[in-house]
């Protein structure tokens, strides 16, 4: 195959979408959607990449500061998509080969597809190469015209005649063209349109008066060609890869008893057997092992999650990690740094970070528990606080194996306590507390007798 080069739009204004963050940034299954086009492409190895900007090019800069592998080229002002890649003429007019032109407002599109229509384009020799779909309602797009079978034209919504609005074969904005002919051919492309504007599309009008080959690859699911332009087609593409997602788990074993309110990011892994309740957010890089089950209202990111681990409804746990058989909540909150080994226990408003808690032990109301390392078979009682802040830096809680905490304790940091210690309730722990004692850390309770009867008289006195 010659040399591949990969263009990008990015430059258009987003009109539709209302907002001041650049469309391409706006995120699709939880990625900026320009990331996705910027990862399919990259399954192709192209010798260049070249993002044109325009539109709030710097946020889009800033987006990309980790990418010094990408050309950025600037359009301003935006006259229309033909007028979009001729900017790219500094950066890619000398060079041989193919170019593929991509949007960034097209995020589903799959490599497979791009592949076929770089095949196409090898194989036909085409000076361009569409990818069209066909589409039950083609509103919007611009229209293939064929002629006698070979497209002839493409002609947009908004110039196009009552007929040709029939036409349900649309163009996806999606082409492979012969870096050779290309650039003198945008530059004889006019604006005589309804908008006014360079249209790209265009050039297949003047390859075929040129008697050049134009090809086309066509999709019969145009699920993956779908642009975003507004915040519902942004909704609308959002559901179409939650549902694949979804469909690829339940292939793979996984219940989703609701699978319309299932949101699952596209890395995330997920194990056979397990089941996941409605309004369930798995988010990032998230891993879940087999025999789970997530109840209601769960949001999960960038965690780990053994097999057969229950998380109760309304829990939320980020960049964490759950041993098998832990359960978890209802109303628990992992923060960061959280590390439940196997069959622990953390129960109804309860907070952990940066928190080893042991094996076979439990926190099961009520507690924070933060920069603590937990051992195994712990009791921590209802109402217990890790006071880790002192105001300056955060210091570190010791509970060793088998220890109890009574409820409503403070352990009030650095301290440690020992192996199979207890702490009396309601005690606050400004000491280490030696393997095996029993810590009392509360003033001494008085008992006044006939105390309230003496009151009582007191009162009826005054009166
Ligand atoms: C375009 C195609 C249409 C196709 C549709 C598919 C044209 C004239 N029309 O229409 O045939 O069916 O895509 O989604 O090309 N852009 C720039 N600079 C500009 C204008 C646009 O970089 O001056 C970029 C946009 O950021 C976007 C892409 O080009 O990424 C497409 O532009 P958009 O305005 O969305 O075109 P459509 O009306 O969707
Ligand atoms: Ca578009």
């Amino acid at each position: 195959m010659p040399d591949l080069h990969v263009v990008i739009l990015a430059a258009g204004k987003g009109t539709r979408m209302k907002s001041s963050l650049p469309k391409v940034l706006h995120s699709v299954a939880g990625r900026p959607m320009l990331e996705h086009v910027l990862r399919t492409a990259a399954t192709l190895s192209p010798r260049t990449v070249t993002l044109v900007v325009g539109y709030l090019a710097e946020s889009i800069r800033l987006a990309l500061s980790d990418r010094p592998d990408l050309q950025l080229v600037v359009q301003e002002p935006q006259l229309g998509t033909g007028h979009a890649l001729l900017q790219t003429a500094p950066v890619l007019e000398r060079l041989a080969g193919a170019l593929l032109l991509l949007s960034a407002d097209v995020p589903l599109l799959r490599a497979r597809t791009l592949e076929r229509i770089l095949e196409m384009h090898e194989s036909s020799h085409a000076a361009a190469t569409v990818l069209t779909a066909q589409v039950e309602r083609p509103y919007g797009y611009g229209r293939i015209v064929r002629v006698e079978g070979r497209i002839s034209r493409i002609v947009e919504e908004r110039d196009a005649s009552p007929a040709e609005r029939q036409i349900k074969e649309v163009n996806s904005g999606i082409y492979a063209f012969d870096l050779e002919p290309l650039f003198p051919a945008l530059r004889s492309l006019g604006t005589q349109n309804a908008q006014g504007e360079y249209y790209l599309p265009d050039l297949v009008r003047i390859y075929r008066r040129q008697h050049r080959v134009v090809e086309t690859v066509t999709l019969e699911r145009a699920d993956e060609v779908r642009g975003i332009n507004s915040r519902t087609e942004l909704a609308e593409v959002n559901r179409i890869v939650r549902q694949t997602k979804n469909e690829e788990l339940m292939a793979a074993g996984v219940t989703i008893e609701d699978p319309a309110t299932t949101y699952v990011d596209p890395d995330v892994q997920v194990g056979p057997d397990t089941v996941i309740h409605p309004g369930v957010h798995l988010e990032g890089q998230t891993q879940v092992g087999a025999a789970c089950e997530i109840h209601a209202g769960v949001r999960i990111v960038d965690s780990v999650l053994e097999d057969r681990v229950t998380i109760r409804n309304f829990c939320v746990i980020q960049d964490s990690r759950i041993a098998s058989g832990a359960v978890v909540g209802p109303f628990a909150h992992l923060r960061p740094g959280s590390d439940l080994r196997q069959n622990a226990h953390v129960g109804n408003f309860v907070e952990l970070k940066k928190t080893v808690l042991g094996a076979g032990s439990k926190a099961n109301h009520l507690a924070y528990l933060g920069d603590a390392t937990i051992g195994e078979d712990v009791n921590v009682g209802a109402g217990t606080i890790t006071c880790n802040y002192d105001g300056v830096q955060k210091n570190p809680t010791v509970i060793e194996d088998g220890a109890f905490i009574g409820s409503d304790s403070q352990l009030i940091a650095p301290v440690t306590v020992g192996r199979g210690a207890y702490v009396a309730a309601g005690s606050s722990i400004t000491e280490d507390v030696p393997a095996g004692s029993l810590a009392i850390g509360r003033g001494k309770q008085v008992n006044k007798e006939g105390w309230a009867e003496r009151k009582k008289k007191a009162i009826g006195d005054r009166r």
